[in-house]
């Protein structure tokens, strides 16, 4: 059997690629992009939460949202350890975020303008995170699937934590309400392009498919979203700002409008209300940060000196 045959079956028998397992190079490739992306993702969005623990209402809300802003930071270094096993190299990953080589999710380029968007992103935007990535934990290369089951356990603590943030709000003034109110409003229509363009726009999914990275596609994880998110916003008694958004018997799932496709590609191409900024902040951070990464070469070089000495 050659070894393109061995990847074949190893994938179509639902059994999982390892690092040293030969794989075509179009499969490498996809796989880095798709990982580096989600690590970078993980990575910037640290940002627009971020700007709230300074200023949570409550030591209670400031230490949850700690919490959830680190692990976002660890999912971030999981993922870029996993691309790394496909022979990335982590620094050069970061150099192409920076320099817009690399995408990260559109998601991110929004500004968080209330504390209720702390709680409005744990539950839509971690909400349609659990939707995306709990079927990559069945993805066929081994060190991305394994990487998700932790994300994703973290990832429901993100969106219960939210949840429970907006139950609190709900149940308090009719400002707090309107406070809510006006952060899904806002919220919405960008988590539902966090699942990617439209099946017929999408470049990657049919391969993906095949090669079971992806799972289900793009449209099928937003339809999964919406189908789950429904049944929240009534019980938290928020209204989506869908006017087309209705459950549809027939087809067992609820109909709803398009996103705003062409504010979708104005994001993802570099044009959003805040990709400059969250580059910028990325690029500082990366440049404060020379000094420990070569601080730490030059002490692990001195220890391998030493060890040969
Ligand atoms: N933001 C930015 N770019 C996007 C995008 C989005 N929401 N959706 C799609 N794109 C890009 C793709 O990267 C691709 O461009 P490329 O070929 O240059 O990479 C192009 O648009 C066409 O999209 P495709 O559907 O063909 O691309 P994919 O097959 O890669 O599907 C995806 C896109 C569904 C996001 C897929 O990459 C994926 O499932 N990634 C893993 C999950 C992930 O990255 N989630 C991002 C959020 S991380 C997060 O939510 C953190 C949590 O803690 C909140």
């Amino acid at each position: 059997m050659d070894l393109e045959d061995r990847f074949e079956r190893t994938v179509a028998a639902e059994q999982r690629v390892e690092p040293r397992d030969w794989m075509p190079d179009a499969y490498r490739g996809t796989l880095v992009r798709q990982m580096a992306q989600h690590a970078h993702s993980e990575i910037i969005g640290m940002q627009p939460e971020g700007n709230w623990i300074s200023r949570a209402p409550s030591l209670r809300r400031k230490a949850i949202l700690l919490a959830k802003v680190q692990d976002e930071a660890g999912h971030g270094l999981y993922l870029y350890a996993a691309t790394e096993t496909l022979g990335a190299d982590r620094g050069e990953l970061t150099d192409k975020l920076i320099s817009g080589k690399q995408k990260y999710s559109s998601i991110f380029n929004y500004p968080t303008l209330s504390f209720a968007d702390v709680g409005v992103i744990g539950w839509l935007v971690d909400g349609a995170a659990i939707c995306n990535q709990v079927p990559l934990c069945r993805t066929s290369y081994g060190p991305y699937a394994r990487a998700m089951i932790r994300i994703c356990k973290e990832e429901s603590f993100h969106q219960r934590q939210a949840y429970e943030l907006l139950l609190t709000m709900m149940g308090g003034t009719d400002a707090q309400r309107a406070m809510v109110q006006e952060s899904v409003d806002r919220w919405w229509w960008p988590s539902l392009m966090m699942f990617g363009p439209p099946d017929a726009e999408s470049a990657n999914t049919e391969q993906s498919m095949k090669w079971r990275i992806k799972r289900h596609t793009n449209d099928e994880l937003r339809q999964r979203f919406v189908d789950m998110t429904v049944p929240q916003a009534e019980k938290l008694g928020v209204v989506l700002p869908d006017p087309e958004l209705r459950w549809n018997p027939e087809r067992g799932h609820h109909d709803f409008g398009q996103p705003d496709w062409e504010e979708f590609w104005r994001v993802v191409g570099g044009n959003g209300p805040c990709n400059a900024q969250r580059i910028a902040h990325r690029r500082r951070a990366h440049e404060d940060g020379a000094w420990v990464r070569e601080a730490a070469a030059a002490h692990a070089a001195k220890r391998a000196a030493g060890a040969g000495a």
